[in-house]
């Protein structure tokens, strides 16, 4: 993977808004992969600055997401479809049929995950995707232990991973889905490239043992070392424990 170590959040939300405005003057129907969490937040700034400076029409631009809480009611406001929606589709202005997010719901769930892959296939597989990392190495809600091959699927979330995510549900843990749905490692690996982007010392660790370490299911990022097409993109504190 080739590592880019910027000033800031902004500058690396640039060089991500760059390649996709790029890529839809290309290619008007593009297909996005989305990501939620604090770390994509910037690189959508600036995407929607980019689109609005060059005029582009993204009004056939595609989106699919990484992952869904399982059994959350979509309309509620933490749910991955309503935060898509907020960071992503509004700022944009995208078409919201257009974009995707793994269906949640638990009486359709079981088949959800064949289904959501075989979506991504159909549209021809997404072109860019763009991810966060989680302290453990995670990417998706793909934690440490989880197949490097998997496709989407329903997870158990992990008990640190609720505990980080309960300050979105008024603090309380009970709030927190106890499952999820998300690509899996095989399916985020098929995309034609990947642009991940971790900031600050609590990344640090996670970003030695995605590029540095083994490729291993211990650290699901490390599966980026085998993708012919991935940008890491950090500031120095995520840098820091580098070689
Ligand atoms: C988000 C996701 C997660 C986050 C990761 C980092 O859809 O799947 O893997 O990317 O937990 O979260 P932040 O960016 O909030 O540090």
């Amino acid at each position: 993977a080739e590592i880019i170590i910027t000033n800031s959040e902004d500058e690396a939300g640039e060089i991500y808004a760059k390649c996709v405005a790029d890529l839809i003057e290309r290619k008007p129907d593009a297909v996005l992969g989305l990501a939620t969490g604090s770390s994509p937040l910037a690189a959508y700034r600036q995407l929607a600055k980019e689109v609005k400076a060059r005029n582009l029409d993204v009004s056939r631009v595609r989106g699919f997401a990484l992952d869904e809480y399982a059994g959350l009611d979509p309309a509620h406001p933490q749910s991955y479809r309503s935060t898509i929606t907020r960071t992503v589709v509004e700022p944009l202005g995208l078409d919201p049929d257009k974009v995707r997010v793994p269906n949640g719901n638990l009486e359709t769930i079981k088949d959800a995950g064949r289904e959501y892959d075989a979506a991504i296939e159909a549209a021809g597989g997404v072109d860019v995707q763009i991810l966060g990392i989680g302290t453990d190495g995670h990417i998706g809600f793909n934690e440490p232990g989880s197949s490097l091959q998997s496709g989407t699927r329903i997870k158990t979330l992990a008990e640190q991973t609720r505990i980080d995510n309960a300050r979105f549900f008024d603090g309380d843990i009970d709030q927190v889905p106890t499952h999820c749905i998300t690509q899996g490692i095989g399916t985020i690996m098929k995309a034609r490239q990947l642009v991940l982007l971790a900031f600050g010392e609590g990344k640090a660790e996670a970003i030695k043992e995605t590029c540095e370490g083994g490729i291993s299911a211990f650290c699901p990022a490390s599966a980026l070392q085998l993708h012919p097409h991935a940008t890491i993109i950090v500031d120095e504190a995520a840098a820091s424990k580098l070689a």
